[in-house]
């Protein structure tokens, strides 16, 4: 896939504060990209530079090998979808998916077979003489697509688009834009403050905060391997746990030792302070001590699928987050184990780190 968009140490600031630090982002043609992180880190910033509406303090913009940190917004072939689709409430839905191309002087049956064609791809078809305000949210949102698509952008940039919906809608709306890429074949580069949009639609997720990006791959990249314990953190629920490495492949947590696959190669020597990252479904449930460890289930949760339940161990102060699709009481004694490849070791922040270094293992 070839690169379209580039940013290359892009630097904001508002005022004094710095709210982009040195930001490098790459887009392939064609790739759904998301920026995920939560409100204010700089995601609607990243994307109005790219969009040409706010200009970097340092660093460049590239669109498909070309410097375009100067290029007004519109010149590029660039098109964004905002939160508040601000439809024009006074037309009806044809005029307002007309308007840009008026503005471009594109002759009536062009207009016409454009809207047309929008409408179908959007599912609204024969909605051209609606009025605004006679459609659901859910429906002008769709008639927002509509209006960028016709320009025929190579890229849509779409802030939270589907932040005002409700969540039935919201899910239905994440396959619809999935789709709609598709049959497109065009670029998208997505918004959201929220995990799970981000892994279901993108190719790739930039997980960002405090004007950083902390950690860019493929949604199972970022779920199975967060690189630091704020990803962690933001992507899904987690056990994210104190741990020491006290072997070559053996870490300890809570007073239990268990073989890990990352070791001195991944740089987590014996001796080593750490954070530990598992999953709440990769703990396994198996009769009271018989596991590596033993707790007591204090709390249970039916959350649709499977249950939610916050285990005390008898080892030590940690309540462990667990999911499983088998029915456990409250107040049963279980043991437990973690297949060694569920265990993801993380660098603690240095800081941290050199405190922890001078206790004894
Ligand atoms: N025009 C502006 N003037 C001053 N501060 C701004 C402006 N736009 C954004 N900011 C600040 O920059 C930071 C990042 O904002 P933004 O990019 O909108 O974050 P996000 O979209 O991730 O919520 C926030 O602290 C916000 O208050
Ligand atoms: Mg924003």
């Amino acid at each position: 896939m070839s690169e379209l968009i580039r940013l290359e140490s892009i630097v904001k600031r508002f005022d004094d504060t710095v709210v982009l630090n040195g930001i490098d982002l790459s887009v392939a043609e064609n790739e759904f990209v998301t920026l995920l992180g939560p409100s204010g880190c700089g995601k609607t910033t990243t994307l109005r530079i790219i969009g040409g509406f706010e200009k970097p303090d340092e660093g460049r913009v590239f669109f498909d090998g070309k410097d375009i940190t100067d290029m007004p917004a519109n010149q590029r072939h660039i098109n964004t979808v905002f939160q508040n689709y601000a439809l024009f409430p006074h037309m009806n839905v044809g005029e307002n998916i007309a308007f840009s191309m008026r503005v471009r002087n594109k002759p009536e049956q062009y207009i016409k077979d454009k809207i047309k064609y929008a409408l179908k791809l959007v599912n609204l078809d024969g909605f051209e003489n609606r009025r605004i305000d006679q459609l659901s949210g859910g429906q002008q949102q769709r008639i927002a697509m509509a209006r960028a698509i016709v320009n025929e952008p190579r890229v849509l940039l779409l802030d939270e688009p589907l932040g005002a919906l409700d969540l039935k809608l919201r899910q239905e709306m994440q396959y619809e834009l999935v789709r709609l890429k598709k049959e497109l074949g065009i670029t998208f580069l997505y918004i959201t403050h929220d995990q799970e949009e981000a892994l279901t639609m993108s190719d790739k997720v930039v997980v960002m905060n405090e004007g950083y990006i902390q950690q860019e791959g493929t949604p199972e990249q970022i779920y199975d391997e967060p690189v630091n314990a704020f990803v962690a953190d933001f992507i899904g629920d987690s056990n994210i746990l104190d741990g020491q490495m006290i072997a070559e492949r053996v870490v300890r947590i809570d007073g239990v030792d268990y073989p890990c696959i990352d070791g001195t190669e991944q740089g987590f020597p014996p001796g080593r302070p750490v954070d530990v990252v598992i999953r709440p479904e990769d703990i396994d449930i198996m009769p009271y001590g018989q596991g590596q460890f033993n707790g007591t289930i204090i709390s249970k949760l039916f959350i649709g699928v499977h249950y939610e339940m916050l285990v005390q161990s008898e080892n030590g102060e940690i309540e462990w987050l667990l999911q499983n699709y088998d029915q456990h009481d409250v107040g049963e004694k279980i043991g437990m184990k973690v297949d060694p490849e569920n265990i993801q070791i993380m660098h603690k922040p240095k800081s941290e780190a050199e405190s922890a270094r001078e206790l004894d293992l």
